[in-house]
Protein backbone atom coordinates (compact mmCIF):
# COMPACT_ATOMS: atom_id res chain seq x y z
CA UNK A 1 0.00 0.00 0.00
CA UNK A 2 1.49 3.51 -0.87
CA UNK A 3 1.63 6.33 1.94
CA UNK A 4 0.76 9.90 1.29
CA UNK A 5 1.22 12.88 3.88
CA UNK A 6 1.04 16.44 2.51
CA UNK A 7 2.35 18.82 4.78
CA UNK A 8 1.31 22.91 4.36
CA UNK A 9 2.45 25.36 7.72
CA UNK A 10 -1.06 25.15 9.54
CA UNK A 11 -2.57 22.24 8.66
CA UNK A 12 -5.62 23.97 8.17
CA UNK A 13 -5.76 25.10 4.56
CA UNK A 14 -3.71 23.77 1.84
CA UNK A 15 -2.99 20.38 3.35
CA UNK A 16 -6.24 19.35 4.50
CA UNK A 17 -7.55 19.93 1.47
CA UNK A 18 -4.90 17.87 -0.43
CA UNK A 19 -6.22 15.19 2.27
CA UNK A 20 -9.48 15.29 1.50
CA UNK A 21 -9.47 15.66 -2.30
CA UNK A 22 -6.82 12.61 -2.92
CA UNK A 23 -9.60 10.74 0.14
CA UNK A 24 -12.80 11.50 -2.10
CA UNK A 25 -11.14 10.63 -5.59
CA UNK A 26 -8.83 6.97 -3.97
CA UNK A 27 -12.68 5.84 -2.23
CA UNK A 28 -14.38 6.36 -5.40
CA UNK A 29 -12.05 4.41 -7.71
CA UNK A 30 -11.80 1.88 -4.87
CA UNK A 31 -7.93 2.63 -4.09
CA UNK A 32 -5.88 1.38 -0.85
CA UNK A 33 -4.02 4.41 -0.35
CA UNK A 34 -2.79 5.82 3.23
CA UNK A 35 -3.32 9.33 3.53
CA UNK A 36 -2.79 12.21 5.78
CA UNK A 37 -1.69 15.49 6.40
CA UNK A 38 0.36 18.01 8.88
CA UNK A 39 1.88 21.31 9.41
CA UNK A 40 4.98 22.25 9.92
CA UNK A 41 3.79 24.96 12.57
CA UNK A 42 1.81 23.47 16.03
CA UNK A 43 -0.44 27.06 16.20
CA UNK A 44 -3.38 25.36 14.90
CA UNK A 45 -2.99 21.61 16.29
CA UNK A 46 -6.40 20.40 17.34
CA UNK A 47 -8.32 22.67 15.11
CA UNK A 48 -10.43 21.82 12.22
CA UNK A 49 -9.75 23.49 9.07
CA UNK A 50 -10.45 26.91 8.50
CA UNK A 51 -14.05 27.50 7.63
CA UNK A 52 -12.95 28.76 3.78
CA UNK A 53 -11.24 25.49 3.43
CA UNK A 54 -14.19 23.71 4.43
CA UNK A 55 -16.58 25.57 2.75
CA UNK A 56 -14.60 25.41 -0.72
CA UNK A 57 -14.28 21.62 -0.23
CA UNK A 58 -17.87 21.44 0.62
CA UNK A 59 -18.86 23.24 -2.84
CA UNK A 60 -16.74 20.35 -4.70
CA UNK A 61 -18.92 17.87 -2.71
CA UNK A 62 -15.88 17.07 -0.46
CA UNK A 63 -16.36 16.73 3.48
CA UNK A 64 -13.01 18.23 5.24
CA UNK A 65 -14.82 19.54 8.18
CA UNK A 66 -13.88 16.70 11.09
CA UNK A 67 -10.26 16.55 10.22
CA UNK A 68 -7.58 17.80 13.16
CA UNK A 69 -4.66 19.83 12.71
CA UNK A 70 -1.81 17.93 13.80
CA UNK A 71 2.24 18.65 13.82
CA UNK A 72 4.80 16.54 11.36
CA UNK A 73 6.98 14.59 13.69
CA UNK A 74 9.88 12.35 12.91
CA UNK A 75 8.03 9.17 13.21
CA UNK A 76 6.00 10.47 9.90
CA UNK A 77 9.34 9.55 7.99
CA UNK A 78 8.56 5.79 8.95
CA UNK A 79 5.09 5.95 8.05
CA UNK A 80 4.72 7.58 4.89
CA UNK A 81 6.39 6.17 1.26
CA UNK A 82 6.23 9.84 0.07
CA UNK A 83 5.97 13.44 1.65
CA UNK A 84 4.62 16.51 -0.20
CA UNK A 85 5.25 19.32 0.80
CA UNK A 86 3.50 22.66 -0.09
CA UNK A 87 6.10 25.46 0.04
CA UNK A 88 10.09 26.00 0.02
CA UNK A 89 10.03 27.11 3.27
CA UNK A 90 7.72 23.78 4.63
CA UNK A 91 10.22 22.14 2.88
CA UNK A 92 13.16 23.04 4.35
CA UNK A 93 11.70 22.59 8.06
CA UNK A 94 10.51 18.56 7.14
CA UNK A 95 14.62 18.43 5.56
CA UNK A 96 15.47 20.02 8.89
CA UNK A 97 14.27 17.24 11.06
CA UNK A 98 14.90 14.34 8.91
CA UNK A 99 17.07 11.64 10.34
CA UNK A 100 19.07 10.75 7.38
CA UNK A 101 19.21 10.65 3.43
CA UNK A 102 16.53 8.12 3.15
CA UNK A 103 14.14 10.71 4.59
CA UNK A 104 14.96 13.19 2.69
CA UNK A 105 14.16 11.04 -0.27
CA UNK A 106 10.62 10.60 0.80
CA UNK A 107 10.14 14.85 0.45
CA UNK A 108 8.83 16.43 -2.89
CA UNK A 109 6.85 19.56 -3.60
CA UNK A 110 3.00 18.96 -3.99
CA UNK A 111 3.44 20.83 -7.46
CA UNK A 112 5.99 18.70 -8.65
CA UNK A 113 3.75 16.12 -9.49
CA UNK A 114 2.41 18.30 -11.97
CA UNK A 115 5.25 20.37 -13.15
CA UNK A 116 8.04 18.25 -12.54
CA UNK A 117 11.72 19.61 -10.96
CA UNK A 118 9.56 22.99 -10.59
CA UNK A 119 9.59 22.96 -6.75
CA UNK A 120 6.34 25.50 -7.27
CA UNK A 121 4.53 26.57 -4.18
CA UNK A 122 0.90 25.81 -3.50
CA UNK A 123 -0.07 29.56 -3.14
CA UNK A 124 -0.67 30.19 1.18
CA UNK A 125 -4.58 31.70 0.85
CA UNK A 126 -4.69 32.44 5.03
CA UNK A 127 -4.31 36.21 4.43
CA UNK A 128 -6.31 36.21 1.16
CA UNK A 129 -10.17 36.07 0.35
CA UNK A 130 -12.48 32.92 -0.98
CA UNK A 131 -10.50 32.80 -4.61
CA UNK A 132 -7.37 31.95 -3.07
CA UNK A 133 -8.93 29.12 -1.71
CA UNK A 134 -10.60 27.60 -5.22
CA UNK A 135 -7.46 28.27 -6.90
CA UNK A 136 -5.79 26.29 -4.39
CA UNK A 137 -8.38 23.67 -4.77
CA UNK A 138 -8.13 23.70 -8.28
CA UNK A 139 -4.49 22.98 -8.02
CA UNK A 140 -4.84 20.52 -5.61
CA UNK A 141 -7.54 18.74 -7.64
CA UNK A 142 -5.01 18.45 -10.54
CA UNK A 143 -2.15 17.57 -8.32
CA UNK A 144 -4.46 14.20 -7.14
CA UNK A 145 -5.57 13.32 -10.62
CA UNK A 146 -1.86 12.76 -11.18
CA UNK A 147 -1.08 11.10 -8.18
CA UNK A 148 -4.20 8.55 -8.96
CA UNK A 149 -3.04 8.13 -12.27
CA UNK A 150 1.00 7.43 -10.72
CA UNK A 151 -0.76 5.04 -8.41
CA UNK A 152 -2.36 2.91 -10.90
CA UNK A 153 0.20 2.67 -12.87
CA UNK A 154 2.37 0.59 -10.25
P1 LIG B 1 -1.87 26.39 5.72
O1 LIG B 1 -2.26 27.93 5.87
O2 LIG B 1 -0.39 26.30 5.96
O3 LIG B 1 -2.24 26.07 4.33
O4 LIG B 1 -2.68 25.63 6.76
C1 LIG B 1 -1.92 28.72 6.95
C2 LIG B 1 -2.63 28.62 8.13
C3 LIG B 1 -2.32 29.44 9.21
C4 LIG B 1 -1.27 30.35 9.08
C5 LIG B 1 -0.56 30.44 7.91
C6 LIG B 1 -0.88 29.63 6.84
N1 LIG B 1 -0.98 31.20 10.18
O5 LIG B 1 -0.11 32.07 10.02
O6 LIG B 1 -1.58 31.07 11.26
Amino acid sequence: MKSILFVCLGNICRSPMAEGILRFKTDAQGLKIKIDSAGTESIHVGENPDPRATQTAKEHGVDISRLVARQINRNDFDAFDLILVAEAHVYNEVIRISRHESDKKKVDFIMNLIHPDSNKAVPDPYYGGMDGFEKVYDMLDKVCDAIIVKVEKK
